[in-house]
């Protein structure tokens, strides 16, 4: 019997959850060691989720000192209490469920997992290439609330989708190349730990393209928006202002996650994309 599946919780309880890094005392540590986020985002000049501009080489391969679980943690019963009504049940570690947990201490499973269902959604775009893709169900929920924002004057762009396993280590090694390895971990997660890399995610830019990647991002239009709403159509704003002690990440008012709405319906938005029967092994 699998135990990377629990009877399904509401779907604010599992923003909780993805949020606390899974809310369990095995992944509480999430930044990592002799790193130490200053408290204020703004005291951070340039925070990109994007390859710096001095990209150092892909070829080196993926940092090994991170710690990665050895064996898939108990999983505690999240807080509220699982309704007894939802029956269906989500994967923790699958990379094809929109429930999948993937941080500094969780890669994705395989590593270099690469999703089958990459599109380019009908948005409006900022990049091109691969960054342009997402996952089919994530597509779906950002035309949804990309058509939602404009239809309220706000016009936000996809800034950066999907990452392979390789486009990720050019971007941490980016990182460390112009900003340190400490400073690097805040930012960028590593190759094989990105959730850009599952297709769930991706980055936002307002219409004006004004301060991408950067704090100010969050008084723009489009972060302000979605802050609000994005909820609506399945995204949680995955590293919130204030958690980087928690998530190891500063706050990335651009960086949407999709979870899926409560229920699966409402706002537009497809529910969870996988049913029981297309999880392996459940
Ligand atoms: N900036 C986020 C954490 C990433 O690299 O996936
Ligand atoms: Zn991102």
């Amino acid at each position: 019997m699998r135990t990377d599946n629990f009877p399904l919780p509401s779907r604010r309880a599992f923003a909780g959850l993805l949020t606390a890094g899974a809310g369990l005392a095995a992944l509480t540590a999430c930044t990592p060691e002799n790193a130490t986020p200053s408290p204020a985002a703004a005291t951070v000049p340039v925070q990109a989720d994007v390859t710096p501009s001095a990209a150092a080489s892909s070829t080196a391969a993926a940092p090994t000192t991170e710690p990665t679980p050895t064996a898939e943690p108990t999983v505690a019963t999240p807080s509220p209490t699982p309704s007894s009504s939802l029956k269906t049940q989500q994967s923790l570690t699958d990379p094809t469920s929109p429930w999948v947990i993937v941080n500094k201490h969780r890669p994705l499973n395989p590593q270099n997992f690469v999703p089958a269902d990459l599109v380019q959604p009908a948005v409006r775009l900022a990049v091109s290439g691969e960054a342009a893709l997402l996952n089919s169900t994530t597509a779906a929920a950002a035309e949804k609330m990309f058509g939602a924002a404009a239809s309220e004057g706000v016009i936000m762009t996809l800034a950066s989708g999907y990452r392979s396993y390789t486009t990720q280590v050019s971007t941490y090694n980016g990182y460390v190349a112009s900003t340190g390895q400490a400073a690097a971990d805040r930012a960028s997660a590593r190759p094989g730990h990105s959730e850009h890399q599952t297709g769930w995610a991706f980055d936002i830019g307002d219409g004006g393209g004004a301060c991408s990647f950067q704090p100010c991002f969050a008084e723009q239009p489009a972060a302000v928006w979605a802050k609000a709403n994005a909820h609506k159509y399945g995204f949680v704003v995955r590293y919130p202002w204030m958690f980087h002690e928690t998530t190891g990440y500063f706050y990335e008012s651009w960086h949407l996650r999709y979870i899926g709405v409560e229920g699966g319906g409402g706002g537009g938005a497809p529910g969870p994309a996988p049913t029981r029967d297309k999880i392996e092994g459940v």
